[in-house]
């Protein structure tokens, strides 16, 4: 068991946020720029970033509320349609600016209507992503009404994710916040190409914590929050030190009020705490020596970009996390709402 108190780590990276538009970025923004070198902002927005000329003015909008001295970076992402062209991805490339391409399934999650209805529709813009080296990031889940909501991850590998690999070998591809362990072995025994983000919330947490002793909707996101054994198998994945596992925080904030709902919204909050609860979940499983890798190293090297050269020094220092966080005229509940956290970045 590492018993330390104190951390220095290379300066991570998220990769995988949802920061919103307009006034919602003079909150999220900062918060993702405290310790984070980039974030790869995710593009469901309402309506959804297109084409390189939304991601430009989006990512212009971004930086407005970047604070004064900060180097982060947003990393922007476009999101697929069924009509989607290859040229949109060539003008993506070329404006070095956007990173990846966002597949989610229609209507399976926030702001998704204007997803994919079916994979096939898009083949010739996932052959162009291919000749072009821009990774394809998958919200991996079926959205299908026959399929219970905690099997839609595993169903999306049988019947979905085989043929795709199959059908484009040469496609870098991120399962996004994976859930299960069906997707952590699945990842795990691919050789190269195929890689995956973890949430703090699937480390932290399972779906007794959402579900035992009353409905708590703060845990409520997709992939929805599963059996111990699950979280089990994502910890064992996050810290065993494979590099096809990396942080992706799936930061998305939603009001308190929509998720205290009758139909709450989907989306854990956790961008104003996001290397604090990691440390503390690495510490937990005993391998805090492998959080450089997940949180600085893996990411950049998957996307065969340089790692970031300064460090950031966490300590064991225990605070209480917020109930509640200013946003809008609004507040956010964010995740693990007035728990006691251990560490702080000094
Ligand atoms: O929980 C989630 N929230 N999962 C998603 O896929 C989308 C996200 C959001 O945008 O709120
Ligand atoms: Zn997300």
């Amino acid at each position: 068991m590492t018993n330390k108190i104190q951390l220095t780590i290379t300066r991570p990276d998220d990769w995988h946020v949802h920061l919103r538009d307009n006034e919602a970025l003079i909150h999220t923004v900062p918060d993702a720029a405290r310790y984070f070198g980039r974030s790869i902002v995710m593009p469901n927005l309402n309506p959804p970033v297109m084409n390189t000329k939304q991601a430009m003015a989006y990512r212009n909008r971004i930086l407005e509320s970047r604070p004064a001295g900060s180097l982060w970076q947003p990393m922007m992402v476009l999101y697929l349609t069924d009509n989607t062209k290859p040229e949109e991805i060539s003008q993506a490339k070329a404006s070095g600016q956007i990173f990846a391409c966002k597949y989610y399934p229609a209507g399976a999650t926030t702001n998704s209507d204007s997803g994919v209805t079916k994979l096939s529709n898009i083949a010739s813009v996932l052959s162009q992503m291919e000749k072009e080296s821009i990774p394809l990031l998958l919200h991996g889940e079926v959205n299908d009404h026959n399929v219970d909501i905690f099997d839609r991850e595993a169903v999306f590998i049988d019947q979905q994710l085989q043929k795709l690999i199959h059908n484009f070998p040469e496609l870098n591809i991120v399962l996004e916040h994976i859930s299960s362990k069906e997707s952590a072995q699945f990842v795990a025994e691919r050789p190269h190409g195929l890689a995956a983000t973890i949430t703090p919330q699937h480390l932290l947490y399972n779906r007794n914590h959402m579900l035992a002793g009353g409905i708590k909707p703060h845990y409520y996101c997709l992939p929805i929050l599963k059996r111990d054994v699950h979280q089990k198998a994502l910890i064992a994945a996050a810290t065993s030190g494979d590099p096809r596992f990396f942080l992706g925080t799936d930061s998305a904030p939603h009001t308190t009020c929509s998720k205290e709902n009758a139909c709450g919204c989907a989306g854990c909050y956790s961008n104003h705490a996001a290397i604090e609860f990691y440390a503390e979940a690495f510490e937990l499983a005993g391998a805090l020596d492998k959080l450089e890798g997940f949180a600085s190293h893996h990411g950049p090297d998957f996307y065969g970009l340089p790692r970031n050269i300064d460090t950031i020094t966490l300590k064991k220092m225990p605070w209480k996390n917020p109930t509640k966080l200013p946003f809008m005229k609004n507040t956010i509940t964010p995740l693990g709402a007035g728990e006691m956290r251990q560490w702080q970045v000094t």
